[in-house]
């Protein structure tokens, strides 16, 4: 991950190889110079303000422009649109990742960011970005080789103004920095790499790397034992063995009912004897994206040592189609003793998520937040542009509306009326897998409501916006980091 530091220092004192300077989209008139950067300016005899006047660069969102400094002290400059004032602190989070993704064409390893003028919500966003937008994954990969390599940026300065706020405020985005970064390198680690077994690694490390956190793991035979014939129907087709990872994180009151957090961990779903398509099916490599959100909010949350309990539940498996592979038609039953029709084994998940919600009433909830790839239909409903939210209590999801709102990871509720339960209901058990094509999400998430007892609950379902297929300019092709920042900014909604 990118090494991220806080600095106090007067810029005219800072050697850098990019310093990174955000300004606002004039209206209709040449961008202002940040107070700040006047000294600079003035140390480069006056090329940014003669850049500005020109409107060569106009401040856009996205906009770029490098102006080449001096040979020691700053060595370049990049200008990075803000768009129009005010700023929101995920417009900082995009303008950040845009800097980042720059610097990294730049070939520059390192650059300060001027960010003395920002509010601690904008210098929250601006770290989360620069992280975000420096991240790789490069694991498998040949390195270039050295004379033709350009240099990653592996090291970032902000430079804040000094005072308590802004502290805060950088120790906060650098944890969500990190656990963002946790919940990407699980996303892009191909099937074969990430496999339940990385859960249980990756829960081991949080604990290792932070106090306060519990970790247990069940396998084949305990889940067995615990009457999860859901979740082990779906991995009866693969040899590996299953894992539902708990972390459990004691940062609050004793006995204080936790905030339960649970992901949906397809390592890989091909969808089993009903197998999907050949194209684009690797992209099913990021079905446990639910639970690498859930394993990055928990080592956010430790790093932050935040006073609240929460509890990280992941459920993860391979969907795979084999001689012993769930059949169409085989009926299960769950822990809590309900019968399931499996008309569809590639709607898998919701079977994992079901006895994950059973299991986490036994942590006595004071409210539950599952996060799931679980329906291509989401997709139509809200494209690439939100995460889906569903459950009974309108204020609740609100509240995760809210919380995914601040963080650049906006969200929208659709229904789950009595009306939609029809369709799942079966001929021979009490539930079928799936609905049907109409509403496809809503009867996935009504199915997940079947499972929940008595505790406050909202379902997200971030199928069209944890991985992107397409560079997103801000953001390259792969994982997003979502849903890291809504659970998080939940957490810490509750913890204030
Ligand atoms: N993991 C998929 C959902 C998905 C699809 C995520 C596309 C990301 C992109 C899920 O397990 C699934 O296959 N759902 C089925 C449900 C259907 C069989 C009722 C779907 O969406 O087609
Ligand atoms: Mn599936
Ligand atoms: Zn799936």
């Amino acid at each position: 991950m990118l090494s991220l530091h806080a600095s106090h220092a007067a810029l005219t004192a800072v050697d850098t190889p990019l310093l990174v300077i955000f300004c606002h989209a004039g209206n209709g008139t040449p961008v202002a110079l940040p107070e700040a950067v006047r000294p600079v300016d003035e140390a480069l005899h006056g090329a940014l303000s003669r850049t500005l006047a020109r409107r060569d660069f106009r401040g856009g969102r996205d906009e770029t422009f490098v102006v080449t400094g001096a040979e020691r002290g700053i060595e370049r400059a990049l200008l990075v649109g803000l768009g129009k004032a005010p700023s929101s602190r995920a417009a900082w989070r995009r303008a950040g990742a845009i800097a980042a993704r720059a610097a990294a064409k730049l070939g520059c390893g390192a650059l300060h960011a001027v960010a003395t003028e920002a509010s601690a919500e904008q210098v929250e966003g601006l770290i989360a970005g620069l992280a975000l937008g420096a991240w790789t994954y490069t694991d498998l990969r040949t390195p270039a080789p050295e004379a033709e390599r350009r240099a990653p940026v592996t090291a970032a300065t902000i430079l804040l103004a000094d005072n308590d706020a802004s502290r805060a405020a950088f120790a906060f985005g650098e944890a969500l920095a990190a656990g963002q970064s946790v919940a990407r390198r699980l996303g892009m680690m191909p099937g074969n790499v990430c496999t339940p077994d990385t859960f249980v690694d990756t829960a081991h490390g949080i604990a290792e790397r932070h106090g306060k956190v519990h970790v247990s793991v069940m396998g084949r035979d305990d889940m067995q034992r615990e009457g999860m014939g859901s979740f082990l129907c779906v991995a009866q087709g693969t040899p590996e063995e299953p894992r539902l990872v708990t972390v459990e994180y004691r940062g609050g009151a004793e006995g204080a009912a936790p905030i339960v957090l649970v992901g949906k961990g397809l390592c890989f779903d091909t969808g089993g004897i009903s197998i999907k398509p050949a194209p684009d099916m690797e992209w099913m490599k990021y079905d446990m994206s639910g639970a690498g959100g859930v394993m990055g909010a928990m080592e956010t949350i430790a790093r932050l040592a935040l006073p609240v309990n929460v509890v990280g539940i992941v459920g993860a498996t391979t969907n795979m189609p084999s001689g012993t592979a769930v059949k169409p038609g085989d009926v299960v039953r769950a822990s809590n003793g309900k019968t399931i029709e499996v008309i569809n084994t590639d709607a898998e998940g919701r079977l994992v998520l079901a006895d994950l919600l059973v299991y986490a009433k036994r942590f006595n909830p004071a409210v539950v937040l599952d996060a799931a790839t679980l329906t291509g239909a989401i997709v139509f409903a809200l494209g690439h542009q939100a995460v889906g939210l569903f459950g009974p209590d309108a204020a609740l999801v609100d509240e995760v509306r809210g919380a995914g709102e601040r963080c650049g990871e906006p969200g929208w509720p659709l229904p789950v009326w009595d009306e939609y339960r029809e369709q799942i209901k079966s001929d021979v058990a009490d539930l079928r897998n799936t609905g049907g094509r109409p509403a496809g999400s809503i009867t996935a998430a009504l199915f997940l409501q079947e499972f929940v007892d008595g505790y406050p609950w909202v379902h997200l379902d971030v199928a069209g916006t944890a991985y992107s297929q397409t560079d997103l300019g801000w953001l390259p092709k792969g994982p997003t980091g979502t849903p890291v920042g809504t659970f998080v900014e939940f957490v810490r909604g509750r913890a204030r």
